[in-house]
């Protein structure tokens, strides 16, 4: 698998340390930076992942922040992208088999090595599971994350102002 990789100064160590356990697993790494401690503003770091994975230059996208937090908006940001904060192992699963994730954000701050070690492992193994029959609203559903031009968004404003959000039941043959 082709994995983009980028950090800010408060993620670039375990941003080398994924680097290198993806590139001993036989991995292709494109590594965005940044690469020393000096202080560096993160949305560049989560843009650069966020369009490597949108263009299809690179399979999965995984940034590294502080918090994990600013760099996973900043990744959000570019179409195509569907990136996961994730802190433990069942969140990484099921943001691979329900959401098709495509970026997973990471803390060195708040997460330690070894828990990161899993989350890495989880999130480039585990399928998406809209993929099979079984999982098809899986897909409806990752699907609509990518409508959200001028009319649904006049459709949801409709909806707040009615007090309701209607017209989202899951179509019976998809469940
Ligand atoms: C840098 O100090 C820190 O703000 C950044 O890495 C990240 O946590 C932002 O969301």
């Amino acid at each position: 698998m082709r994995v983009a990789l980028g950090a800010d100064h408060a993620g670039f160590e375990f941003k080398d340390r994924i680097a290198q356990m993806l590139r001993e697993e036989g991995h292709t790494i494109l590594d965005f930076g940044t690469h020393n401690a000096t202080p560096v503003d993160y949305p560049q770091y989560g843009y650069a992942v966020g369009e490597a994975v949108a263009t299809g230059q690179a399979d999965r996208g995984i940034v590294v922040c502080g918090s994990s937090l600013g760099i996973s908006i900043a990744a959000n940001k570019v179409p195509g992208v569907r990136c996961a904060v994730v802190t433990e192992p069942l969140s990484a699963e099921l943001a691979r088999r329900h959401n098709d994730a495509n970026v997973l954000a990471l803390s060195e701050r708040l997460t330690g090595w070894e828990m990161i070690e899993r989350l890495v492992d989880v999130f480039i193994h585990a399928p998406f599971d809209g993929d099979t029959p079984e999982g098809a609203r899986h897909k409806h559903r990752v699907e609509q994350l990518f409508e959200f031009g001028a009319p649904q968004r006049e459709r949801t404003l409709k909806a707040i102002e009615a007090g309701e959000v209607t017209g989202a039941v899951t179509p019976k043959e998809l469940l």
